[in-house]
């Protein structure tokens, strides 16, 4: 399936010059969105996942139906302030700004089969920080799917020594 006719890019947002990937539209079409997230359930599954570990917001949306389907467990990173019980924590540099990401502390356990899930490979900041997080714990990253990979930000290099898997790329 060609996965791209159903991405919406819009001019502009969140500022001048981003080409935003809009994958709600993808979203909205029942079969589009599930054969996307099946080819990235199959890569996990090659992988022998015993985790999906996504970063809020969109990270949910590919990652929790991945986690269903596979029946691994699902585990949010999520923004600081947003998980009740002890965290750790990671900063990390956007596409467009500064955060930092948590983890509850005792969401994986040594050893674990982790692959982390998201919507977009933009700079790589973002599962940069979430490997750190998952390695911190222990966890071993066996694989790192995404929807959408920004080619020509070279977030790849970032993710050097990972496997990474990318359904659509952009260059
Ligand atoms: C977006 C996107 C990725 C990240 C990619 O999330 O969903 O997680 O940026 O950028 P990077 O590769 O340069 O780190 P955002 O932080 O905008 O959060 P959201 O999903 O809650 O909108």
């Amino acid at each position: 399936m060609d996965f791209k006719q159903f991405i919406t890019i819009v001019e502009d947002y969140p500022k001048e010059g981003i080409r935003f990937k809009d994958i709600t539209t993808l979203m909205q079409n029942g079969e589009a969105y599930k054969k996307a997230i099946d080819e990235m359930v199959q890569f996990a599954s090659q992988k022998k996942a015993d985790v999906i570990v996504g970063p809020e917001a969109r990270g949910f949306v590919v990652g929790c139906p991945m986690s269903y389907a596979l029946e691994a467990g699902f585990v949010p990173v999520r923004k600081p302030g947003k998980l009740p019980r002890e965290v750790i924590s990671q900063g990390y540099g956007l596409e467009y700004g500064k955060d930092e990401l948590t983890l509850h502390r005792d969401s994986i356990h040594k050893g674990q089969r982790v692959v982390i899930a998201d919507d977009l490979l933009a700079t790589g900041g973002t599962i940069e920080a979430t490997i750190k997080l998952v390695e911190q714990l222990g966890g071993e990253v066996v694989g790192i799917a995404f929807m959408i990979e920004l080619g020509y930000l070279n977030g790849r290099e970032r993710l050097k020594g990972y496997d990474v898997f990318s359904l659509m790329t952009y260059n």
